[in-house]
């Protein structure tokens, strides 16, 4: 039987890492894989996820199985972070291995609702979202999103393609921080596309993976709520392994919102596929996430040290886009610095990106996406001047 498969094609972010850790060269640069790193190049254990750890396993009894759709009180105060109290009434929720698995779980309840729908996805989008559509067979399509010239979102290109979509078809959108891009839509852009949708019978898919890395916690959550103000029906993924920094614990959610007669019969089916695909969801993480927001005083303190974080990226978005300023002599990448979240496409060719792993040990993915949070104030003006020599 086995001898029958064929080799996968390797995924293209994640090859990243072991090409990174294979280089010999002693100074390199990692820009690939969406992971926070602090200026010393650590991915750290936040401080209120540590004071969780320790309190949970003074109090933790016992490891018996947690709910099919994870603990209650993690959705109720992830439902809570992501849309506010309002929605709580029509919100259906699963607790998932990440935000892969949440996204994973929202395609299955689409199939399971409307196997014909199709799914539209941003040109471009996380690579992994067309893998995953792709391997559930599902029927599929692309809007455009990103304008190579301006390097802005291609607003107008977007709500055409939309305008396009069939009655019932499912619309991916990334909630804030868009991957791989970093170009995002303004308010008033959300309130056209919506309008389209709207006009079109379509249901949102939200992807949130990055609430709190690009202008805040609320604000990264404005769009979402917005949409969900505005739809009957509509699926939010989000992951708390950026924002929590728990990446290696698998702590997602799948939300459904619909009405509350509703409710009951889709919570259901959303328990039912998790007990079809793993049964019951990882439950360290989430119940990390839940102590920590249900403790007023460990919120501030992860709310405090998610601002660092951010305003950390911030701060390396706006050095960077000097740095190129001065190194190019032009205002090309003017654009790193309007950008949000852990992303930027910097417009570099296929050539010019191995150019950069070749001759600078810069890694970073093919279609030139930098994780702004590799970099640290001393790399910053590195691989501003090994852009410039390659794009010479
Ligand atoms: C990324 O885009 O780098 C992250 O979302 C990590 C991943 O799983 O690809």
């Amino acid at each position: 039987m086995l001898e029958s498969l064929n080799p996968q094609p390797q995924d293209k972010i994640l090859a990243l890492i072991s090409m990174y850790r294979d280089d010999p060269r002693p100074v390199k640069i990692d820009l690939g894989v969406g992971v926070y790193k602090d200026p010393t190049g650590l991915t750290p254990v936040m401080r209120a996820v540590k004071a969780a750890e320790k309190k949970l396993w003074e109090i933790e009894t016992t490891k018996t199985y947690t709910g099919l759709a994870g603990e209650p009180a993690y959705n109720a105060a992830m439902v809570g972070l992501i849309l506010g109290a309002d929605e709580a009434d029509r919100a259906a929720s699963v607790a998932t291995p990440g935000g892969t698995g949440a996204i994973r779980q929202a395609l299955e309840l689409i199939k399971l609702a409307a196997p014909q729908a199709k799914v539209w996805m941003s040109n471009p989008t996380w690579p992994n979202h067309p893998s995953i559509v792709k391997y559930l067979n599902m029927p599929a399509a692309t809007y455009r999103y990103f304008d190579v010239e301006s390097s802005m979102v291609d607003v107008e290109g977007m709500l055409a393609d939309l305008a396009t979509v069939a009655a019932g078809d499912v619309v991916l959108l990334h909630g804030c921080c868009h991957n791989p891009t970093g170009a995002n839509l303004t308010a008033a852009d959300w309130d056209r596309v919506i309008a389209v949708l709207k006009d079109r019978g379509a249901v949102p898919l939200v992807d949130l993976a990055y609430q709190g890395f690009g202008d805040g916690l609320d604000a990264d959550a404005e769009a979402t709520r917005k949409v969900a103000a505005a739809f009957d029906e509509v699926l939010i993924a989000a992951s708390c392994s950026k924002n929590f920094g728990i990446y290696r614990e698998r702590t997602g959610i799948l939300i459904a919102l619909s009405s509350p007669d509703r409710k009951a019969v889709v919570q259901g089916n959303l328990a039912f596929l998790n007990r079809q695909n793993y049964s019951f969801p990882p439950d360290h993480g989430a119940r990390l996430v839940t102590m920590i927001l249900e403790d007023a005083a460990l919120t501030a303190d992860w709310k405090a040290e998610l601002e660092e974080v951010r305003q950390n990226m911030l701060g390396l978005r706006k050095q960077l886009a000097d740095e190129l300023r001065k190194a190019t002599n032009s205002d090309r990448f003017d654009f790193v610095s309007g950008h949000r979240g852990m992303f930027s496409r910097l417009g570099l060719t296929e050539a010019q990106v191995e150019t950069l792993r070749k001759d600078h040990a810069i890694y970073m993915v093919g279609d030139s996406r930098i994780n702004i949070a590799g970099l640290n104030a001393q790399t910053v003006p590195v691989l501003a001047k090994a852009i410039a020599q390659v794009i010479g």
